[in-house]
């Protein structure tokens, strides 16, 4: 199981915060970017991104909670990420985003809300590397897991096995040590207030048992 850090909770200064986590036994950092439409609340600029990112040498995970999303993957890109993820109730061509981060070099993930079945999504699976399922509603951190996603999770993992697909599935919202017991078929978790709301080694170190 892949471990995913989500700053978006920490409060200032996130470089120091960072440059901690750095050193820590986590294989990503989650990158949350909201646009203040997708959803309610605004996360940093690309340029504040960009200096923040100068303190983690990890392997960067973005996530786009964002409307304009072509705009986003050019600024977001710039930071060299391993994946870009957006969300399918953003866009209407989904396609065409896919196939846009795809010629970037960078890989690709769809995340679907508490809200959006996997039914809706199964034409792409077959195109992408990653399937980010919601267990909180996206927009901010602490939020309480939401046990539906397991289901989609199941649904993701059987079809996998079945057609050969290649995508990793991720979750994201309401993980701690208890609710990552449940993720079993999960390739990736992210954490975020869990890990930062406590001594994060310690806390990382709990969800790896
Ligand atoms: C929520 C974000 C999450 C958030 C997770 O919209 O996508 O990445 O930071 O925070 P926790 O782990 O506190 O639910
Ligand atoms: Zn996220």
């Amino acid at each position: 199981m892949k471990i995913a850090a989500s700053f978006l909770d920490i409060k200032e200064p996130k470089c120091e915060e960072l440059t901690k986590l750095d050193k820590l036994d986590i294989d990503y950092i989650h990158l949350d970017v909201m646009d203040g439409i997708f959803v309610e609340n605004k996360t940093y600029t690309y340029e504040e991104f960009y200096d923040i990112v100068k303190f983690t040498t990890k392997p960067k995970d973005i996530h786009l909670m964002v409307s304009d999303v072509k705009k986003y993957i050019d600024d977001f890109s710039k930071l060299k990420p391993d994946y870009i993820t957006f969300h399918f109730e953003a866009v209407s061509e989904v396609s065409s985003v896919i196939n846009y981060i795809k010629n970037l070099g960078i890989k690709v993930g769809i995340s679907i809300k508490p809200s959006t079945d996997v039914s809706e999504i199964i034409d792409y699976l077959d195109y992408i590397d990653l399937v980010l399922v919601m267990s909180v509603e996206p927009g901010r951190g602490g939020q309480a897991f939401m046990e539906d996603s397991l289901n989609k999770v199941e649904q993701l993992y059987s079809l996998r096995e079945k057609n050969n697909y290649n995508y990793i599935i991720e979750i994201d919202g309401g993980i701690n040590d208890e609710t990552i017991k449940k993720c079993e078929k999960v390739d990736m978790c992210v954490v975020g207030s869990f890990i930062t709301k406590g001594d994060y080694e310690e806390r990382i170190r709990k969800l790896r048992d």
